[in-house]
């Protein structure tokens, strides 16, 4: 049930501290700072094959980041409609993972037999387990979202995120790329991820704020690098999928190959902008954009300088180590998108001509 919330997309952005802990603890223990060890033999693996769809997709994306950045391990995530039909070539040395919250979408179960059909070794990532992904993969890596009601996918989106890091971790350590310190810090850094997203919950007053403009508009932008990049796709996806509004994620660096052209007054660009290597670049985008007379919205950590330049609007994020980043910056833009289509009082929790679980092609 709801219980205080209006929506089931609301209660469960609201769980996330909790689903994302459950699922932390999956992989990680906190006590001694290290990973669990893993089922695989991540040393004997050359190369990771992610298979989703929609917002699991975005969550494989943040994903790859972390194997190939943590673990050295090479990684490829593509959209599971595509990967069946066009027969992919993959060594044996692939591991190929399913990601998805009902373990039961058609296009990735099809994807999953066939790399089993292949020799291949393959795993899911579900958040149902005893979905037919789980029984079809030879490894089951749980998801602990709960059950989600909402459309929209919210809290199953950051536990896979979380199952995915820690999995990176757990990899780095078998493949030699972290040491016990960097072991330790990187466990107890996602560890702080569901403190840190309970004070992201508390953007919600400053981001109402920003609706009555957004839903005006027609076409928003979501802006992000590294790890921000798959969640502004992820933003504009829920976005999309909730307040019909037509909504592209971009990487930051792609703006002036093409979509800085549709910037202009009516446009609103939402960044992701948390402190790390690329917070410079990304601020000198945003900066191109509001000279262009782009109406800007940067989420960042309060201690971000300012870009220079008219027209930015600063929401205030908490500040997170890069590898918590993606959890914590993951509730502002649901936040975005959920009061946006209040504010227009379309249907949250059932958008219009989508299914929970897509198991027709
Ligand atoms: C978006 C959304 C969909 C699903 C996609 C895959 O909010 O919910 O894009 O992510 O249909 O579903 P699962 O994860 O069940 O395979």
């Amino acid at each position: 049930e709801k219980g205080e919330y209006r929506h089931f997309m609301e209660k469960e952005i609201h769980e996330q501290p909790d689903s994302v802990q459950h699922t932390l603890s999956e992989y990680l223990d906190l006590v001694t700072a290290k990973a669990k060890p893993a089922v695989v033999d991540f040393a004997a693996i050359e190369r990771i094959q992610i298979i989703a769809c929609g917002t699991a997709f975005y969550a494989g994306q943040i994903g790859k980041y972390a194997f190939e950045k943590y673990a050295g391990l090479p990684c490829d995530v593509e959209i599971a409609s595509e990967f069946r039909y066009r027969d992919p070539a993959l060594s044996q040395g692939t591991l190929a993972v399913a990601v998805s919250q009902s373990g039961e979408t058609a296009d990735t179960l099809a994807g999953l037999s066939w790399c089993k059909a292949q020799g291949l070794k393959t795993a899911a990532v579900v958040n149902v387990h005893t979905s037919s992904m789980a029984r079809e993969a030879e490894i089951l890596w749980p998801t602990h979202a709960g059950p989600e009601i909402g459309v929209a996918s919210t809290k199953a989106f950051t536990a896979q995120v979380a199952a995915l890091l820690s999995l990176a971790i757990a990899a780095g350590v078998a493949r030699g790329k972290i040491d016990e310190a960097r072991e330790a810090e990187l466990v107890k850094a996602l560890f702080e991820a569901p403190r840190l997203i309970s004070e992201a919950l508390r953007m919600d007053a400053p981001i109402r704020n920003l609706v009555q403009d957004l839903a005006k508009a027609r076409d928003v932008l979501f802006l992000g690098r590294g790890p921000m990049y798959p969640l502004a796709m992820e933003g504009a996806l829920k976005l999309k999928e909730i307040s019909y509004i037509h909504a592209e994620g971009y990487a930051a660096g792609e703006l002036k190959h093409g979509p800085i052209a549709l910037i202009d007054e009516y446009t609103p660009t939402i960044a992701l902008a948390p402190m790390d290597d690329l917070f410079e670049k990304t601020s000198s985008n945003l900066q191109e954009v509001a000279a262009r007379g782009g109406p800007v919205i940067m989420i960042a950590p309060e201690s971000a300088p300012d870009p220079h330049g008219a027209g930015i609007r600063r929401v205030h994020a908490p500040d997170a180590h890069p590898i918590a980043a993606p959890l914590v910056y993951a509730v502002p833009m649901q936040l975005v998108s959920y009061y946006t289509a209040v504010q227009k009082g379309t249907d949250v929790d059932q958008p219009r001509n989508l299914a929970k679980s897509v198991t027709v092609e």
